[in-house]
């Protein structure tokens, strides 16, 4: 290997500059050249790629977003889209492809690697929602985001007295909801997981109000129903006032926190290691504080994140 592109895609998370530097600089130390591609792979298949060095990321460590750019590019299921992407990364004679970003784009360095062309996973997305680790890069920075947010609401929902319902991101993975519902002290939690029953949520927030709550917050998970409906409906039937707030792309931004710069490091400079070592086609994960790698097409296929039931369990203790 004396070549290798590096790409961020799929939605942006905090962190993954730290990533794409661990890899530069990583590579670079071991004589390796790096190419950055822009936007992800739309800017693989226009041939948006240009070689970096060591100052190409200088000063991102701390950043949030991606300095490479990011893009959600549905085309890249055409195999003759691929095909055309692996003739620009020929051209400049790059070996292998560090792909940093969340499942959707697992499915891309999938489709790649099964083509042929060596791709290495590294799991970008504030859902955590991959396959085969314990934290993507920008999950936990996220739930500090959406922890912050539900402080305030809990300031505002008490002083009026109000219901607040908070709509967390995670596609469809609750971690992001359930995490920050337990830290942030939240009455009622409704994710992918557990699944919504109105009428259920309904005779808990009742049972909240006669046992003396003034206010209560209930965080839900985006795509499971519109939370502006679900508020008149608890506000009709309890008679509370009732807001709702969709935190959405807040949740996505800001300087990622110490724990994502240096999981994002580790695992940069890992996929490096991996490259060298002749593997190909792997993803990169944390589990049990050990950094790991599995099959890339495995890890789509057939590994299925944990639920945390001891974490759903706790927060039913707790509330
Ligand atoms: O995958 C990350 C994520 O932020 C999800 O939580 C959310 O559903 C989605 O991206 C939003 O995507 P977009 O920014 O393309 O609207």
């Amino acid at each position: 290997i004396k070549k290798i592109g590096v790409l961020t895609s799929g939605g942006d998370a905090p962190g993954m500059n730290a990533a794409v530097r661990g890899v530069v600089r990583a590579a670079l130390s071991e004589g390796v050249e790096v190419y950055g591609v822009y936007d992800g792979y739309q800017g693989l298949h226009q041939n948006r790629i240009e070689k970096l060095n060591r100052q190409s990321v200088s000063d991102v460590i701390n950043k949030g977003g991606t300095f490479l750019g990011s893009a959600r590019f549905p085309e890249f299921r055409d195999e003759k889209v691929r095909q055309q992407a692996i003739e620009n990364l020929k051209i400049h004679g790059i070996d292998a492809l560090v792909v940093i970003g969340g499942d959707g784009s697992y499915m891309g360095a999938k489709k790649l690697t099964e083509m042929g062309y060596p791709c290495i996973g590294l799991p970008g997305t504030i859902d955590n929602d991959v396959a085969g680790t314990d934290y993507t890069i920008g999950y936990l920075t996220a739930l500090n985001t959406v922890i912050d947010a539900i402080d305030r609401l809990r300031d505002t929902s008490s002083s009026h007295q109000r219901i607040s319902i908070v709509e967390v991101m995670g596609r469809h993975c609750g971690d992001l909801t359930l995490m920050s519902a337990i830290a942030g002290g939240c009455e009622y939690i409704i994710t992918p997981e557990t699944g919504l029953n109105k009428e259920n949520l309904l005779a808990k927030v009742k049972e909240g109000i006669y046992k003396g709550k003034k206010h209560a917050i209930i965080a839900i998970t985006e795509l499971m129903t519109d939370v502006n409906e679900l508020a008149k409906y608890i506000e009709d039937e309890t008679g509370r006032e009732t807001r709702a707030t969709v935190l959405g792309h807040i949740q996505r931004g800001g300087q990622p926190t110490a724990f994502d710069r240096i999981l994002a490091s580790r695992m940069g400079a890992y996929a490096v290691d991996l490259l060298l070592e002749g593997h190909g086609g792997r993803c990169v994960g944390i589990q049990n504080e050990k950094l790991v790698h599995h099959d890339i097409i495995d890890a789509i296929e057939n590994m299925k994140r944990p639920v945390r039931t001891d974490l759903y369990k706790l927060a039913d203790k707790l509330f």
